[in-house]
């Protein structure tokens, strides 16, 4: 390789971040100072035009790269779209809020350029060296019953696979894309786990900063698809993660289907012709609206057009289910007189997968 050739991309997924921008360049510029790098942030389309200051500083500085993705979200895609457009032989994933310490980075691609057989240098708050700073004692028992859960999947000795600083080689991350769920925040845990040789790692310690500009975008929904992508690197081959919500959610709309049919029948007086017409709606209508939050997330429709549309859609698509799903039973129960349970248990499989397959490809495909 030539002397000057681009060793290095930092891959900055972003999110409302317009003030850190800058700060971040700056210090990437200190930091690799004699070495060939490039940026690239990763921006979702953030309201606070983050994309476009990065695109300020890129028109005056070349080495600033933007992509900018618009419709969707979600951190462990947006870098890994960022790792796979780069021509560098190494790539490092740093926050874009200057809570990674970027100083260590040169230490990082120093161990990786030293030993060709090392694919991953880690970031590490659990090693000498290394500490979560400012965090409260809650976060610190949240992180790690996170990193408690993370050794059901995780074979590596890892001290920190919760860590989203890093630096490995592009080569080795290419061939293990196909491979990653790619759902909420841990890329790094997903890449340790998705590749199917065990990857040689070292750790170098770093102190977790406390955030100045801006905020977390880590809620109680990146909480849940933490617990999503374990689920889906457990079990994901056996039975797909979102059929498992599409049919939990289901299982609530039966029992908001009762209280409904309750409160008209029982409560209000209606027929019950009457009340189950009306518990069936909304029963679909509380389905469809918790599948576009949740399961569905990622292609989340927005709004009222959209929203009608797949409303509309959704309803078409249980109502073949129901008729299905009366179907099936009541054939099974003539076959076998005395197992009605089973034969109700057979109809209501028929339904979930039909609805599930349906609905998957005409309202949020
Ligand atoms: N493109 C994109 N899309 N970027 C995102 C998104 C998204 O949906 N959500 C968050 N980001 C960006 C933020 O703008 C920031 O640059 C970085 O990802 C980290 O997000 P924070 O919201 O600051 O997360 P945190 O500080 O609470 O959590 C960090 O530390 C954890 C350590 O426990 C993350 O690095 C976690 O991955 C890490 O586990
Ligand atoms: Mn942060």
């Amino acid at each position: 390789m030539k002397a000057d050739s681009l060793e290095l991309a930092v891959v900055v997924p972003t999110f409302n971040e317009r003030a850190n921008v800058p700060i971040l360049v700056a210090a990437l510029d200190r930091a690799l100072a004699g070495r060939r790098w490039e940026a690239i942030f990763v921006d979702d389309d953030s309201p606070d035009g983050t994309a476009e200051a990065a695109r300020e500083l890129g028109r005056i500085d070349p080495r600033v790269r933007v992509i900018q993705r618009i419709g969707r979200r979600g951190l462990s895609s947006a870098t890994i779209e960022g790792m796979c457009a780069t021509a560098a032989p190494h790539v490092a994933v740093i926050d874009g809020d200057m809570q990674h310490d970027e100083t260590l980075l040169p230490q990082m691609l120093d161990a990786l350029q030293g030993d060709a057989g090392l694919d991953v240098a880690i970031g590490s708050r659990f090693v000498e060296g290394g500490g979560t700073g400012e965090w409260d004692r809650d976060r610190v028992a949240k992180s790690a019953f996170a990193t408690r859960l993370s050794r059901k999947i995780l074979k590596a000795d890892l001290s920190d696979p919760m860590s989203g600083f890093f630096m490995i080689r592009s080569d080795v991350v290419r061939g293990i894309v196909p491979h990653l769920s790619a759902i909420g925040f841990k890329i790094l845990l997903d890449i340790m786990t998705a590749s199917a040789r065990p990857l040689k790692f070292v750790e170098l310690g770093y102190v977790f900063r406390t955030r100045v500009e801006g905020e977390s975008k880590l809620d109680h929904v990146v909480a849940m698809e933490y617990l999503i992508a374990l689920y889906d690197r457990m079990f994901g081959r056996v039975v797909p993660v979102r059929f498992v919500m599409f049919s939990g959610i289901g299982a609530l709309g039966a029992g908001v289907h009762f209280g409904a049919l309750w409160l008209f029948y029982r409560l209000f007086g209606y027929s019950f012709l009457t009340g189950t017409i009306v518990a069936t709606l909304v029963a679909m209508t509380f389905n469809f609206f918790l599948n576009n939050a949740l399961t569905y997330r990622d292609a989340r429709l927005k709004g009222w057009r959209q929203l009608l549309d797949g409303w509309i859609g959704f309803c078409i698509v249980c109502s073949v289910g129901a008729v299905a799903n009366v179907g099936v039973a009541a054939f099974l129960h003539d076959v076998q007189q005395q197992q009605w349970a089973p034969a109700a248990l057979a109809g209501i499989v028929v339904a979930a997968v039909w609805n599930f397959a349906l609905s998957s490809r005409f309202v949020w495909g």
